[in-house]
């Protein structure tokens, strides 16, 4: 490699990516934060993410945020309307007196939904029947979208991506893997349509390039759009890295800022998300009795996988090569020697989770030679802190202020 000094450095040079230049590469990529009780952001958000751009990172990522109420995958997810304006606003302020950028990461959850609605019919997804993720919250069947359904959804991430733009947010990053709504279609473990919006790869990309259109006619001249996708799903039916490549390339086509590469399902295949397994105690937050028995069931067969750091680079190496627009390497980015190959394999960006809610201010520390490497051992119970009363946090470390989570953040 050549000198890890010189490409390690070049992480810490600015990048644009579509409207927005930031100081660094580095990206805190999205990571549920629990932060939004009744879906109202709270204090310990704001600080959660003016903690990462004071410790470096270039740009913030605000997870989850549902473009309609109806795209809740969880109870007390954030979603994109006017009452949530003011205390976004108050969270952008803050990343921004820090000198950091910040992305709202907009996303529909489709029939990946945990909790159900009032009033609200069947889930909707790419096609309809049989839903196993409703089994825990009584919705067993979902609903195929017709053409009208799609465009109102494509009108509700748009509208989103505009009420983040008068938040003050500096990106959007539009969520196209893992298992939700956008994802449901590209994925042919999801898509069994007939129409022109299934089948084929580039039919089944036609909602996703859809969202991403109308999003980019709507803010994209003031804002970065990107696009998060799975490169692979790490499931025997599901798409492969060859599929993936082909997404990157659609999304390139319709002119996405920037793709932060992720990988897997998180019903399917979440190890291949993470690059290692979980441990058995995350399964005691799952209180359904049918979903715990099949977590364990599932863990049985499971053989467990070790973590490796840059895991998902043998994947994302394949779409480098195979496009143009800036990419954002994400999964397994722990040490010096890390964001130095990063560079060096011609990455633009690079996105970290779990190494920054380990130490918000790793980003600096590197850059001024302090450490080589994280202490963050890839353990995954960060995950499950999601549901804890402070919020995400990392269990090395202090768990988040419980009562700064209740105190909305704007008032
Ligand atoms: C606690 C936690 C919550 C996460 N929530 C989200 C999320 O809301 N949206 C998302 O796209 N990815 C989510 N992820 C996945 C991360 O963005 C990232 O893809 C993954 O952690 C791999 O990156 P890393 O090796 O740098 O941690 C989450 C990860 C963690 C650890």
């Amino acid at each position: 490699m050549a000198g890890i000094e010189q490409q390690l450095s070049r992480a810490y040079t600015p990048i644009t990516i579509g409207p927005l230049t930031l100081r660094n590469r580095f990206i805190k990529s999205a990571t549920n934060e629990g932060m939004s009780p009744d879906g109202v952001p709270s204090r310990q958000l704001v600080q959660f993410h003016a903690a990462m751009a004071a410790g470096g990172a270039g740009l913030t990522t605000v997870a989850y945020c549902a473009v309609s109420g109806d795209g809740c995958t969880l109870p007390n997810q954030i979603v994109m309307n006017r009452a949530t304006l003011p205390h976004l606003r108050a969270l952008t302020d803050a990343v921004h007196a820090e000198g950091g950028a910040v992305s709202a990461q907009i996303t529909h959850g489709g029939c990946f939904i945990f909790v159900k609605p009032p009033g609200q019919g069947r889930p909707i997804s790419a096609s309809g029947g049989f839903n196993k993720i409703g089994l825990m919250s009584g919705q067993y069947l979902k609903r195929e979208m017709s053409v009208a359904d799609m465009q109102r959804v494509a009108a509700d991430f748009a509208a989103a991506a505009e009420l983040a733009r008068e938040a003050g947010f500096d990106a959007v990053e539009i969520h196209m893997g893992h298992g939700y709504l956008l994802s449901q279609f590209i994925s042919p473990l999801y898509n069994k349509r007939r129409d022109e919006y299934g089948g084929s790869l580039s039919n089944r990309m036609r909602f996703p390039r859809m969202v991403l259109r109308r999003v980019l006619d709507a803010v994209g001249e003031d804002l970065a759009v990107i696009c998060k996708f799975s490169m692979t799903e790490g499931v025997r039916s599901g798409n492969r890295i060859e599929d993936g490549v082909a997404v990157a390339r659609e999304l390139a086509e319709e002119g996405a800022h920037l793709l932060v590469l992720s990988a897997g399902m998180n019903a399917e295949s979440i190890k291949t998300m993470f690059g290692s397994s979980f441990p058995p105690e995350n399964r005691a937050v799952v209180t359904n009795p049918i979903m715990k028995a099949a977590m364990f069931l599932q863990s049985l067969s499971e053989k467990p996988l070790e973590f490796r750091e840059l895991y998902l680079l043998q994947y994302a190496r394949k779409v480098r090569e195979a496009v143009d627009v800036p990419l954002a390497y994400l999964g397994g980015v722990t040490s010096a020697q890390g964001v130095a190959q990063v560079m060096e394999e011609g990455f633009d960006t690079l996105a970290m989770g779990r190494v920054l809610i380990h130490d918000p201010n790793w980003v600096k520390r590197l850059g001024e030679g302090q450490i080589q490497r994280s202490g963050c051992t890839a353990c995954n119970r960060c995950v499950t802190m999601m549901y804890t009363d402070g919020g995400t946090s990392c269990v090395l470390g202090q768990p988040g202020d419980a009562q700064l989570n209740r105190m909305p953040a704007a008032g």
